[in-house]
C-alpha cells in the first residue's frame, strides 16, 4: 500500500484553530507566530482539504470594531473563493476571554448568558451567509471546580433555554441550520456540563427542537472519561444524531492531548473509521488536533496532512477487512448477523415467548463465541500483514 493523497471528494476539513494554535499551554508561552486565518486556508487547499471550519474569533479578533471586522471578513471571503475551500461548519468562542469564566450559557452571572447568547446570534449570521450548515456548540467553561458554585439544574435549564433562544432564531431567520453539541468531560473546567454523548443526547431530548440539534462527538474526549469512541458513534449513529464529528488522537484518559487522528490509539482509530462508513455517516470527515508546540510551522502541515493520510490509510484497511472472505466467515462463526434478528417473531408475543420450549442453557452457555479470531483478523488488516 502506498501513501495515499487525499483529494476535496474526500471532504476533509480542519478548524481554522488546528492549525493556528501556537502552542500556548498552561505551563509555556506559545512556541509559534500567530497565523493569519487567509494563510492557513491557502496551505489547507494546498494540502488537500475540501472545508473550514472556525470560531469568531479565530478570524475576527475578539473585540474589534465594525469597520475592523468588516475589512476582516471582506478579505476572508476573498481568501475561501481563491483557494475554493467550503465552510461546512462554524461556531462560537465562549471560553477564551474572562467574561466566559463562569462559562457561557450557563455562567451564574445572567449578563454574561445574555451577551454569549448575543455573540452566538452574530456568528451565526456569519455562518450562515458562509454556507455552514453545522453549528458547533463547544461549552468547554460551562461547567464548575466545586460542588456548591454551581446548581446543576439550574444550569441545564439555562442551557435549554439558550439552545431553546438559538433554535427559534435559526427558524426565524430562515436559516438551513442545525447545531451540534460537541461533549467533554473536563479541560478547562473541572467538570463540564454534558461530559459524554449520552449526557448530550438526554439533554437534546429536552429541548423544544430537538431536530435541530444533535452531537459533535470528539473521539479523544469520549477517551478522556475512558469510553470507546467507537461505541459513542455508533450511537449518536442509531440515534440519527451524528450531524458531525471531531476526529483527533488520545491516549487514555489524561488531558486533552488532540493528537492528529490515528496517533494515540491506533487501533480505536480504526474502529471509529470503520463505524463511521458501516454507519452511512456523509458529513465532512472532520480534524480537530492540535500540532505539539515541539513544531514548527513545518510540523503543522506535517500534522494536519497526516490526519488527511492516515484517515486514507484506516478507510482503504476498514474496507479491506469488511471485503476479506476469512472476516466474513469469522462474523459469521461469531454470530453478529443475527443480532440484527428481532429476539421475538413477527407478531409473537410475551405469552407466545413463555409457552415456547426452553432453550437449554448449558448447550447455549458451552457455545464458544470466536471473538478472538475475529478480531485478530481485524489486528492484521491493522497491522499489515493482510
Ligand atoms: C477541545 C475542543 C475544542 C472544540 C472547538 C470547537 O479540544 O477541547 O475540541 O477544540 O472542538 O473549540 O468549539
Ligand atoms: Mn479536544
Ligand atoms: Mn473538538
Amino acid at each position: 500500500m502506498s501513501v495515499p493523497t487525499p483529494t476535496p471528494a474526500d471532504k476533509f476539513s480542519f478548524g481554522i484553530w488546528t492549525v493556528q494554535y501556537a502552542g500556548r499551554d498552561p505551563f509555556g508561552d506559545p512556541t509559534r507566530a500567530p497565523m493569519d486565518p487567509v494563510h492557513a486556508l491557502e496551505k489547507l487547499a494546498e494540502i488537500g482539504a475540501y472545508g473550514v471550519n472556525f470560531h469568531d474569533d479565530d478570524v475576527v479578533p475578539f473585540g474589534s470594531s465594525t469597520s475592523e471586522r468588516d475589512a476582516i471578513l471582506g478579505r476572508f471571503r476573498q481568501g475561501l473563493a481563491d483557494t475554493g475551500l467550503a465552510v461546512t461548519t462554524a461556531t462560537t468562542n465562549l471560553f477564551g476571554h474572562p467574561v466566559f469564566k463562569d462559562g457561557g450559557f450557563t455562567s451564574n452571572d445572567r449578563a454574561v448568558r445574555r451577551f454569549a447568547l448575543r455573540k452566538v446570534m452574530r456568528n451565526i449570521d456569519l455562518a450562515a451567509e458562509l454556507g455552514a450548515q453545522v453549528y458547533v456548540c463547544w461549552g468547554g467553561r460551562e461547567g464548575a471546580e466545586s460542588g456548591a458554585a454551581k446548581d446543576v439544574q439550574a444550569a441545564l435549564s439555562r442551557y435549554k433555554e439558550g439552545f431553546d433562544l438559538l433554535g427559534q432564531y435559526v427558524v426565524d431567520q430562515g436559516y438551513d441550520l442545525r447545531f451540534a453539541i460537541e461533549p467533554k468531560p473536563n479541560e478547562p473546567r473541572g467538570d463540564i456540563l454534558l461530559p459524554t454523548i449520552g449526557h448530550a443526547l438526554a439533554f437534546i431530548d429536552s429541548l423544544e427542537r430537538p431536530e435541530l440539534v444533535g452531537v459533535n462527538p470528539e473521539i479523544g474526549h469520549e477517551e478522556m472519561a475512558g469510553l470507546n469512541a467507537a461505541h459513542g458513534y455508533a450511537q449518536a449513529l442509531w440515534h440519527d444524531k451524528l450531524f458531525h464529528i471531531d476526529l483527533n488522537g488520545q491516549t487514555g484518559p489524561r488531558y486533552d492531548q488532540d493528537f492528529r487522528f490515528g496517533a494515540g490509539n491506533a487501533r480505536g482509530a480504526f474502529w471509529v473509521v470503520d463505524t463511521l462508513l458501516q454507519g452511512g455517516y456523509d458529513g465532512p470527515v472532520h480534524f480537530d488536533f492540535k500540532t505539539p508546540r515541539t513544531e514548527d510551522e513545518d510540523g503543522v502541515w506535517t500534522a494536519a496532512a497526516a490526519c488527511m493520510t492516515n484517515y486514507l490509510v484506516l478507510r482503504e484497511k476498514a474496507l479491506a477487512f469488511r471485503a476479506d472472505p476469512d472476516v466474513q466467515e469469522a462474523l459469521a462463526a461469531s454470530r453478529v448477523g443475527e443480532l440484527a434478528t428481532p429476539t421475538l417473531a413477527e407478531g409473537e408475543t410475551w405469552q407466545d415467548l413463555q409457552a415456547a420450549p426452553e432453550e437449554d442453557p448449558e448447550t447455549l452457555g458451552s457455545r464458544g463465541m470466536a471473538f478472538e479470531r475475529l478480531d485478530q483478523l481485524a489486528l492484521e488488516h491493522l497491522y499489515g500483514v493482510r
